[in-house]
Parts: structure tokens; C-alpha cells; sequence
């Protein structure tokens, strides 16, 4: 059966920065629906939406205490259904983010696990060891170890993934399974069209009481004991069998972050029924051969290895029955005018390259205007003890502390989270009061001014979500052309059509050999010449061509 997500093109709305409706800086529901129209205009036909449940946010939202209540600071409950409402009668799918791997430590779950040692929820998270021991070396994605003391003094430890305020959930246990169907129903039923499974590779952990071979005595982040274990696939087929029996039609995009490709066709395959389609983070492996030694390498930019970049693409395209997703961006990371394009040339061929090939494309919110991160001027507004440790490490190695803390501006996730400029009035018409981020936007043109420029980045963002649509571009064979280390040139195919799209990766202007055909230009960025099969791209122009 077609599937309204198979021409999925998501725009991805981080909403506590998007359009702020009441002026308490933070930006909510309300505001998001004032955007429709823009929406609209863009030409994008789905949107996830960042958690907007209840929620202590000490993660921005994945830390939810409650998943039937919308957060006070976001909306209501019928500002939600007005939102899906009016998006709906827009032609706009709602994907709403789903955590479901852990609470927050504030969620009655945990609370009462922690009140009362008989408490069923006891069992619906991860409590082991005694005596204060912890059970294992395991650490958390989020620093030290995946161990917190029982806040009830039992002598246990609970589990933690991320944060310590987020517990992990038992999903051993059929409950657990059950409860968080049950969420999912209950959103799918408010009308929304599609899940986003954060960190659901996490579900299921090994033997707990297996260390990790390590030298150390420091947590070391095991992921072969909690990432893609076969009991994620167990668990999560009788919950998705669930929700494609009562809504078919519902999308679910799974968060595979570290998921090899074959295990992504497993997560994807018609067979398994999972997955409609995963985002992976293995797109962007970078090259590390300029690192400094001296300091830790989270916070230094560094490039991307273009030579892996392409064989991981070509990879996924290939080998994928299922749409892959296609991004450049989201919330966990420097934004793509910050790590990876640095001219708006670069940025609109990297957009061509990646959005064109096979699959859904993700755009994340400010992408469309060239945003870059914003710049911090104090490491306390990363809000993150990491940053205190590498800016402490690269003053020692001489650098001054502005260039220390531009590096973590410049990688870190936060930054990248900045509100969304719409006009040129105080805080870019995002909010009258105080935005809940500081920080400074590098000069970037604001909607506003961009809608009134033919050539700006928007405008080439709504003309490159036009041609997308096309069929060609929906259901075309990808196959990469030319192999060599300069370009990235590909073609998509159907039966009716075919279509060609070359994008010089370099800083020097390359000639590209196009196979025999006539060549009319559907969208273009920088410059370049084509005579017959001659063509000549300028330092990081890319074309798209349709061929007969
Ligand atoms: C992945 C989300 O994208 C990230 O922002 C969050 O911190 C973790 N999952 C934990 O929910
Ligand atoms: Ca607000």
C-alpha cells in the first residue's frame, strides 16, 4: 500500500526556539501554528516536532514526566489539537518525538519505584547491586557511569543512559511494553501521523553484571552491551505490529544512531515490521589527521572525510529497500553551515547533493536561511561540565579563551538550538521578551529579507523542495557516477526520466565527463560551464540537470 511518508520531505521544528507566542522567551505551540503559512511556502509536507511533553527539561524535553500532558511552557493540550488541526488542513504531517527508552527521574513511575521498594514501577526501570556497589564499568553517553544511587538509600543503583535524571526504562518487562503502546495510541489517536523512536537501540542491555573489558577504572561507554541487541527487535515488533494495525498509516522513524546498515535493513525490512525508516549518524564520519593532541577531540572542528562520506552514501543507497533519511542537520549537532559548508555556494550544493539522492529528506529548521551556530561568550551558557574541561585544557595549550570557546561554539550541540530568525526586529522577531538561549547568531539574512530576494538561500531551498517532488527524484534509481575524489555526481533514473546532479567538493574549479545525452538545467549553485559532455564546475558549484 502507498504510504503518504514515502514522499515525505520533513522539516524538522526544535520548538522551544522557533516562534515564541507569549513573551517568556521560550518558544511553544502557539507560535508554531503563526508559522504555518511559511511552512506552507516552503514546501515541505511533514514536520517532527521536537518533545513537547511535560518535562523537567534537564534535556530540553527527553526527559518527560508525563506523556499524556503537554508542558506548560510549550501549551496546552488543545493548543496541540489546534496545531495538528491547522497543520492537517495546511497538507502538513505531525511526527512527534517519542522517548521511549527512559522517563524522567520526576516522572510518578520513578517516584513511586523510589517511595516504595514494593511499588510495581520498581520493576518498570533498572534497579541493581547492593551496598552501594555498582553493578558493572558501563558509562553513560552523558559522562561517568550508568550507575545513580537508589534516592531511597536501598544500597542500590538504578540505570542511566543519559543524564542521571533520566532512568532508563525496564523494557524486559511486558508492562513497560504495554504503557509505552499505550502512549503511542494515545498520540496516534489525537491524530498525529508518525512516531520518531529516540534512542530506541537502547531498549535492551546485556548480562548487568558483565564488565567491560577495559585498563581503566573509569566508565567506558559500552555500546556492544546496549545498543542493537537482538531483544530491541523482540520487543519493538509486537509494538509496531500494535500501531500499524490501528493506523496504518502511521510513520515511524526510528533513531538508529550507531546501527550498522545491515542492521538498519533489519530495523527497516518489510519482514520485520519496525520501522518505516531510521536516522542514522554514520553519514558524517569526519577526518581526524588535524586534531590536536593536546585537548580532547569532542569540541575541535574538524572536516569531513568526504572519501568515507561517499561510500557510506552510496552504501546506504544501495543496500536499503526502505527510504533512507537525508539530513545535514538536527539537534545534536553543529548546524551545516557551521561544520561542514563554509560559503552559501558550498552550503547549496551540499543541500542539492544530499536532499536529491533516494530517500526522505530531513531539513532542520534555519537551514533553509544559511543559519550558522550561535556564539557563546561564556562557557556557562553551554550549560554542559565538558565545556569547562576543554576550554580549562586548550588555555593550557595556549589558546586565548575567545578562541577556546568559538571551537565549542562551533561543535557543540547546544549552540546549534538557537532561535529562528524571521525579521530584522530585536531578537529576529522570535520573541518580545528574553530568548531562553543567549548567545550570538553570526549576520545571516532573516526570513523577511530573504522572501524578498529571489536569489536568496530560501528561495533556492523552495525551488530544491519543488524538484524533489518530482517523480524522478522520488522513485528514480541513485547510482554514483564518477568515482573520483573531486565530485559527487549521480543519477537518478525511472523508465520515463532521468536526471543528473554534480557537485564539486572542492575549493578548485574540476571538469566532470557527462555521459551521452541533451542536458537541461533544473537548479544550480556557483558557477559552471557545460558544452556537450564538457562540463566544468567552479570551486563548489553544483548543478542539476534533467537529461533526455
Ligand atoms: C537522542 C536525542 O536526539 C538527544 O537530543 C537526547 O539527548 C537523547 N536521545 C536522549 O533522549
Ligand atoms: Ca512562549
Amino acid at each position: 500500500m502507498a504510504s503518504w511518508y514515502d514522499r515525505a520531505i520533513i522539516y524538522q521544528i526544535y520548538p522551544k526556539s522557533f516562534q515564541d507566542s507569549n513573551g517568556d522567551g521560550i518558544g511553544d505551540l502557539n507560535g508554531i501554528r503563526q508559522r504555518i503559512p511559511y511552512l506552507q511556502a516552503l514546501g515541505i509536507n511533514a514536520v517532527w516536532l521536537n518533545p513537547v511533553f511535560v518535562s523537567p527539561q534537564v534535556d530540553n524535553g527527553y526527559d518527560v514526566a508525563n506523556y499524556y500532558a503537554i508542558d506548560e511552557r510549550m501549551g496546552t493540550m488543545e493548543d496541540m489539537e489546534a496545531l495538528i488541526r491547522d497543520m492537517h488542513a495546511a497538507g502538513i504531517h505531525v511526527i512527534m518525538d517519542f522517548v521511549l527508552n527512559h522517563t524522567s527521574d520526576q516522572h510518578p513511575w520513578f517516584q513511586d519505584a523510589v517511595r516504595n521498594k514494593a511499588s510495581i514501577y520498581r520493576d518498570y526501570y533498572i534497579f541493581a547491586g547492593e551496598n552501594g556497589k555498582k553493578p558493572n564499568n558501563w558509562g553513560s553517553f552523558f559522562g561517568g557511569s550508568v550507575w545513580a544511587p537508589d534516592p531511597s538509600g536501598s544500597g542500590q543503583s538504578y540505570f542511566h543512559l543519559f543524564d542521571k535524571r533520566m532512568p532508563d526504562l525496564n523494557w524486559a518487562n511486558p508492562e513497560v511494553r504495554l504503557a509505552m503502546g499505550d502512549v503511542a495510541e494515545f498520540w496516534l489517536g489525537k491524530g498525529i501521523d508518525g512516531l520518531r523512536l529516540d534512542a530506541f537501540i537502547h531498549i535492551a542491555k546485556a548480562d548487568l553484571q558483565q564488565s567491560f573489558p577495559s585498563n581503566s577504572d573509569e566508565p567506558i561507554v559500552a555500546e556492544p552491551f546496549f545498543a542493537n541487541l537482538p531483544m530491541v527487535q523482540e520487543w519493538l515488533r509486537p509494538f509496531a505490529e500494535r500501531i500499524k494495525a490501528d493506523y496504518p498509516q502511521a510513520f515511524l522513524l526510528g533513531e538508529a544512531a550507531s546501527a550498522s546498515v545491515n542492521l538498519a535493513v533489519d530495523y527497516t525490512s518489510a519482514y520485520t515490521h519496525l520501522m518505516d525508516s531510521v536516522i542514522t549518524f554514520r553519514y558524517f564520519t569526519t577526518d581526524e589527521t588535524g586534531l590536536d593532541a593536546r585537548l580532547p577531540k569532542q569540541y575541535q572542528p574538524v572536516p569531513l572525510d568526504w572519501r568515507e562520506f561517499r561510500k557510506t552514501q552510496v552504501v546506504w543507497q544501495q543496500t536499503l529497500a526502505a527510504q533512507p533519511t537525508l539530513y545535514w542537520g538536527n539537534h545534536d549537532m553543529a548546524r551545516l553551515a557551521t561544520r561542514v559548508a563554509h560559503s552559501e555556494t558550498e552550503a547549496r550544493s551540499l543541500a542539492m547533493l544530499m536532499y536529491l539522492e533516494r530517500g526522505i529528506p530531513i531539513i532542520y529548521y534555519g537551514e533553509e536561511l544559511g543559519m550558522q551556530n550561535l556564539q557563546f561568550n561564556a562557557v556557562s551558557e553551554f550549560k554542559d561540565a565538558s565545556v569547562d574541561d576543554f576550554v580549562q585544557k586548550a588555555m593550557a595549550a595556549g589558546k586565548t579563551k575567545a578562541a577556546a570557546l568559538k571551537m565549542v561554539s562551533d561543535t557543540h550541540k547546544l549552540p546549534a538550538r538557537g532561535p529562528m530568525l524571521w525579521d530584522d526586529s530585536k531578537h529576529g522577531g522570535f520573541t518580545s521578551g528574553t530568548p531562553w538561549l543567549t548567545g550570538q547568531l553570526p549576520a545571516v539574512a532573516s526570513v523577511a529579507q530573504q522572501q524578498n530576494d529571489k536569489h536568496s538561500m530560501l528561495h533556492f531551498y523552495q525551488q530544491l523542495i519543488a524538484i524533489k517532488q518530482q517523480p524522478v527524484f522520488q522513485d528514480g534509481a541513485f547510482r554514483l557516477l564518477n568515482l573520483g575524489e573531486s565530485t559527487y555526481v549521480y543519477t537518478r533514473t525511472t523508465a520515463m526520466e532521468s536526471a543528473l546532479v554534480a557537485i564539486n567538493l572542492t575549493g578548485a574549479e574540476v571538469e566532470v565527463k557527462l555521459p551521452a545525452g541533451e542536458y537541461t538545467q533544473l537548479l544550480s549553485a556557483g558557477e559552471y560551464e557545460q558544452v556537450s559532455d564538457k562540463l566544468v564546475l567552479k570551486p563548489h558549484a553544483g548543478v542539476v540537470f534533467q537529461r533526455y
